[in-house]
């Protein structure tokens, strides 16, 4: 093999910097996030979802013209494409919400007037479509698939309350509109894991944005990623039926580890500490579960919470901490929103991150130029010396 390989296999690439990137940084130790320069915690407290996208699209915070101009043309270009409810209404009322999003993103892609013009100004544009869009998309389905009909936006809400509306058909409150921004901006990106890899390997080939979202979207459909939130809440629901109290959840917990079962919500391929993301939804799924009358998941995910720090310290592993996913699925449920919804929730966000990663990857923004992805595989099939096997005609193989 040529020499000028580096052996990282089975690794899942961890530790392996394929790119340089001015978008977001973690560092996994100390637990921090920051996008754009600006640390999670101080984001989620002052800025807005619509101004999270903003920055993460164009690098410096808006000033008031340029978010209201941002916030403008995601209003306007809320309205999917009229032939997608249609196509909705044709699929089997049982396909998975993130698949049918994943089936949806080409067919936004066929009605953007702009697929093929790949200045970076239309590329912006595409972006913003896809943050009105694919939030109209999840809410369409989730109603058609319940025998209900698609509800039009309402200009006069802001984007979080809106999801909400369309999805539920319920406005929501203030503070459950304002926490589910919280939520948005939360998970708005998070440097290059599985789903934005995928979309940055996509348009690497040059292919324009709605391809790379595809793959982006069907990335974060697998459990080990953005999957793990409704999963979360299965296991909620699971533990809820089993115990009897909270003094039965380290048992619990116990047999789950014990049979080589994940427990969700938990560990993460970069943080090894606790992910800064889950105290935030910590503090909301406790507000919130007060608010509505639910504080029971709130305890039994302390108690899981608590009681797998422990397990894991008994087993010598004192790094798997609870991750972004681990509260999300019980303030995403108090808020009305179906468990197998969750994971398109996360995409909804995402969505803004992945644009900007994909601009960036597509104009070569954080290195010298743009490289075509294209890692190497070690050949361990059947061979038969430098020649290659004799191939045998089909009446004498046996
Ligand atoms: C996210 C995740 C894939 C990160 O994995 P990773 O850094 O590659 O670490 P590994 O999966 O190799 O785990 C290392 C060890 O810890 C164990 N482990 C990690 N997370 C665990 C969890 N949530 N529950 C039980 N065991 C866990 C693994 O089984 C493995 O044990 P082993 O060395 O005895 O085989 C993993 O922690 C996981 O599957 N978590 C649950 C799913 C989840 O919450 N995903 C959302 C991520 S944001």
């Amino acid at each position: 093999m040529a020499e000028r390989q580096v052996r990282v296999k089975n690794t899942g690439l961890r530790g392996v910097t394929v790119a340089d990137t001015k978008i977001s940084y973690i560092d996994g130790e100390k637990g921090i996030l920051i996008y754009r320069g600006y640390r999670i915690e101080e984001l989620a407290q002052r800025s807005t979802f619509m101004e999270t996208a903003f920055l993460l699209l164009n690098g410096h915070l808006p000033v008031e013209s340029e978010i209201e101009r941002f916030e403008r043309q995601v209003v306007q270009a809320r309205e999917i494409p009229a032939f997608i409810p249609d196509v909705l209404a044709s699929l089997p009322k049982d396909a998975d919400p993130m698949d049918v999003l994943q089936s949806c993103i080409p067919l936004l892609g066929a009605a953007d007037q702009e697929l093929y013009d790949e200045s970076r100004e239309a590329n912006v544009r595409k972006a913003i479509r896809l943050i009105a869009r694919v939030p109209a998309v999840v809410a369409a389905w989730n109603r058609i698939r319940n025998g209900q009909k698609p509800l039009p936006p309402d200009s006069t809400l802001p984007h979080a309350a809106n999801f909400l509306w369309q999805l539920t058909g319920n406005k929501p409150d203030r503070e459950v509109a304002h926490d589910f921004d919280v939520c948005l901006v939360l998970h708005a990106d998070h440097t290059f894991n599985a789903s934005t890899f995928a979309c940055r390997e996509v348009v690497s080939t040059n292919a324009h944005m709605y391809a790379g979202v595809t793959a982006g979207v069907g990335a974060l459909s697998g459990p080990l990623h953005g999957g793990a939130n409704a999963r979360v809440m299965k296991m909620l629901l699971e533990v809820e039926s089993q115990v009897k109290s909270k003094a039965d959840i380290p048992g619990w917990v116990h047999n789950k580890v014990e049979n080589g079962e994940k427990i969700m919500g938990m560990g993460h391929a970069v943080y090894k500490t606790i992910d800064p993301r889950a105290k935030i939804l910590k503090e909301m799924s406790e507000r919130l579960g007060k608010k509505m009358g639910r504080q029971q998941w709130y305890e039994y995910l302390t108690a899981i919470e608590e009681a797998g720090y422990k397990e894991f310290e008994a087993r010598g592993k004192t790094n798997i901490r609870t991750n972004v996913d681990f509260y999300s699925g019980s303030v995403y449920s108090l808020m009305g929103i179906p468990t197998d919804v969750m994971t398109p929730v996360f995409a909804i966000s995402r969505i803004s991150g992945w644009c900007a990663h994909i601009i960036e990857e597509k104009f070569a923004e954080a290195q010298e130029k743009p490289a075509l992805y294209r890692p190497e595989a070690e050949y361990v099939g059947h061979y038969c010396g430098a020649i290659g096997c004799t191939y045998e005609p089909m009446d004498s193989r046996g």
